[in-house]
Parts: C-alpha cells; sequence; structure tokens
C-alpha cells in the first residue's frame, strides 16, 4: 500500500496519494498488474482465499482487486474522509451497486428527482422488477423529506447539484431526517469532487463519483467509485460487486491514479472560467435563466455557499424561446464547444436538454431550450467569443 502521505489540504494531497516508490524500484507511479490469476504457496492460502479480508487482505484473483485498484480506493477514501472506496467500472455501476447493495424486495427507495436520467431507467426498470418501489423528491425538499418516509424506506439517494438543473440540497438536514429513520443515505457527487465537497463530514453513508467525469479528466477512460462511511458499508458494497460480477480493469484504475494528480489544478481553473461564463451569459438578452450554484440564483446557493469549498465546471442555460433551426445554427457551428453527453474533460462540451421531458413534479417556468455547458481548459475570452458568434447565427438566417 502507499507510504505514509503527509497532512495537508486535499488539493496538496493529491500528488502523494496511493503511490509508493520505494516498491516500484523508485519510480513515482505505481505499476499496473494485468491479470485474473493469483498463484499461492500453500495449502492453506489457497483454500482460505474466500474468507480473507478483500479489502486489506492478499491478492486473490483479478475482479476481486488488483494493487493499482487499491492504490485508488485508498486514495479516494482518504480524500472522502471514509473508511473506504470500492473502485467500478462506471459512475452507473458505481451508483447501481451503491444503491443494490441496500435494497431488497418490499423495499421503498426515496430518488432525487433530479438524479442522472440512467439512474432512473434503474430504479423503474430493473428495481422496480426486483419488487423495490421507488418516490422522486424534490430536490429542494429539505428536512420536510420527513414526510415521504415510509416503515420500509431503505435508501434516500441525493445528487447535489443535480447534473442538468443544479438544485443545491439541503444535505446535512436530509442525512439526519434519513439517520433517524434508520436509512442509508446515498449521494452523487461527481460535480465537486471530493475537492469541493465532502458529504461524509456531513452525516452521508456512501458517497458515489463518476470517476469518468473530473478524477479521470481526459475524456478517455469509464471509471467509478463509492466510498463508504464505515466499514459495514463497504463491506456490504463490496460483496455486491463480486455478487454482480463488478470490478474495474487495472488499466483504467491507473488512468484514474494519473488523473487524480491533476485534478486540483483542472478544477480551479474551470470553476473559474466558468463561473466568467456564466456571468457574461446573464447579461446576455437571449439568456432566461443561468442555472450555476455559484449563482445567488441558483435553487439552493445558500447551500453551495455553506457546505461547498468551490464549484466546478458544469452549469446550464435557459434561452429565450427560439425555432429548431435557429438552435441547430447556434450549436452546430461552435468551434470549441462540441455537443456531447458527458463532461468534466478537458474539452468544452455543449449539450441541448429539456428537464420537462422526464422529470415527475417539476415547477419549470421556462419554454427555451435548455443547453448544459462543460468548461474544459480553455481560456475564457476565447469560449465567450464561440458562444457570442452561436448567439449570433441563432438570431440571423443565413
Ligand atoms: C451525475 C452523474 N452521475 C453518474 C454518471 C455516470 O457515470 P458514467 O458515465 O461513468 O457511468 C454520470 C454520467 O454522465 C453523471 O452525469
Amino acid at each position: 500500500m502507499a507510504e505514509s502521505t503527509p497532512e495537508g489540504s486535499p488539493e496538496s494531497l493529491l500528488p502523494h496519494l496511493g503511490r509508493n516508490p520505494r516498491e516500484q524500484a523508485g519510480f513515482v507511479n505505481p505499476a499496473i498488474h494485468r491479470g485474473s490469476t493469483v498463484v499461492f504457496d500453500t495449502l492453506e492460502e489457497c483454500v482460505g482465499a474466500h474468507d480473507i479480508d478483500f479489502k486489506d487482505g492478499p491478492y486473490t484473483y483479478g475482479l476481486l482487486g488488483t494493487p493499482v485498484e487499491r492504490e485508488l480506493e485508498a486514495a479516494m477514501a482518504r480524500l472522502d474522509g471514509g473508511e473506504g472506496s470500492v473502485v467500478l467500472g462506471s459512475g452507473l455501476a458505481a451508483v447501481t451497486v451503491a444503491l443494490a447493495a441496500n435494497l431488497s424486495a418490499g423495499d421503498h427507495l426515496l430518488m432525487v428527482d433530479s438524479c442522472y436520467w440512467p439512474i432512473r431507467k434503474y430504479c423503474d426498470d430493473f428495481l422496480g422488477r426486483m419488487g423495490v418501489e421507488t418516490t422522486y423528491y424534490e430536490p429542494m425538499i429539505g428536512a420536510g423529506i420527513e414526510d415521504l418516509f415510509r416503515e420500509n424506506t431503505r435508501v434516500l439517494f441525493m445528487e447535489s447539484p443535480g447534473s442538468r438543473t443544479f438544485e443545491v440540497q439541503d444535505v446535512p438536514s436530509m442525512a439526519a431526517v434519513a439517520r433517524e429513520q434508520d436509512a442509508t443515505t446515498i449521494i452523487d457527487n461527481t460535480w465537486a469532487t471530493p475537492l469541493n465537497f465532502r458529504p461524509i463530514e456531513h452525516g452521508v453513508d456512501l458517497v458515489v463519483h463518476a470517476l469518468t467525469k473530473y478524477v479521470a479528466g481526459h475524456s478517455d477512460v469509464m471509471l467509478g467509485a463509492v466510498v463508504a462511511r464505515n466499514r459495514e458499508h463497504w463491506d456490504r458494497v463490496k460483496a455486491t460487486a463480486m455478487d454482480l460480477g463488478h470490478g474495474c480493469s487495472p488499466d483504467d484504475a491507473w488512468l484514474g491514479l494519473r488523473g487524480l494528480r491533476t485534478l486540483g489544478v483542472r478544477l480551479r481553473h474551470q470553476e473559474e472560467v466558468a463561473l466568467q461564463v456564466a456571468q457574461w451569459l446573464l447579461e446576455r438578452p437571449e439568456v432566461a435563466e443561468v442555472r450555476h450554484p455559484g449563482l445567488e440564483t441558483c435553487p439552493g446557493h445558500e447551500f453551495f455557499k455553506r457546505d461547498f469549498d468551490g464549484g466546478s465546471g458544469l452549469f446550464s442555460v435557459v434561452l429565450h424561446p427560439m425555432d429548431d433551426d435557429a438552435l441547430a445554427r447556434l450549436v452546430e457551428g461552435m468551434q470549441y464547444f462540441k455537443m456531447g453527453y458527458s463532461w468534466g474533460g478537458f474539452e468544452s462540451l455543449l449539450l441541448p436538454f429539456d428537464p420537462i421531458e422526464y422529470r415527475v413534479d417539476m415547477d419549470w417556468p421556462h419554454s427555451g431550450p435548455c443547453l448544459r455547458i462543460s468548461i474544459g481548459l480553455e481560456r475564457s475570452e476565447d469560449l465567450i467569443r464561440d458562444l457570442e458568434a452561436g448567439l449570433e447565427r441563432a438570431k440571423n438566417k443565413p
């Protein structure tokens, strides 16, 4: 495992977590052990492989973890202040495993209405078939969530902020209610990363991350992690990942660790540029609303100021109504912003969306198009020029 790391701010830990040059012939980065089979010297070790400690015990089989995965798991746990973490092959796998680990037939789940859409599909289709009932709740409900708890509510799931409409939730109040009700709390913390928000400090049990986004940071890998508050939660998540045959490629875990090294500087740039672009958009006559947790008008901005150490590069803009041709002229002619479903990488992206299409109960006053904006590593003046030209194209028919 990693050599002891210095104390300090999470940003200063990033270059040091998850590596041990003394065990790597002096090289600063860990080696990748690509493999399925692990061989044993003694009968006792071989037969005992089923009962070992899968977190810190000897390695036994590729799917159950290799050294580089454990380094990434230890790094994520340290950053988030958890007892341990489990890395998996995607952010979605992290969410579905964390949910499956805590739900059984006959249970009830409280899911935030602003959740990532495939999670919604998993709840409605897969969990529905397995006999779990889901209630979607309004993200700004706060301690009022208490009224939605039932005798069989086992999990409260939060995503703060929501990754399209950016409502910031009152996580400490909601986690306190869930604890009183004896339910497990899970939060998707992909937007903030552990650098800017550490939900375990606010009472949450399990933190899921799509490491695919800011942590890996280079749009070249699918990766997820579940960080557990305590060993009991970790054991349940690990056992469920094993039951479902979920693991993580060591090459991908290595890319995740490499991404962590530069996460701090990338995120600071993306946060700064995103705020500049958001402020600029606010002044444009074509814009109806900008949804960015750092803006006072964003639902839950007060919780953002209270609980977060900073933001990231993802936010949304709502435009005044325009026809589809105008929207196509805007988004298809961009120089820097390409259209794409991911975010958190080095390249800036745009995603047109309509929240009304998938939310159950949303008070949405707008009828114009929404664009989610993921800021990459470009400079703000170039991105603003690109957006300005796009807004002009939308107005002017060719
Ligand atoms: C908020 C959020 N959580 C989870 C995921 C899932 O991550 P992955 O794409 O790695 O499965 C995504 C993906 O876009 C996301 O936006």
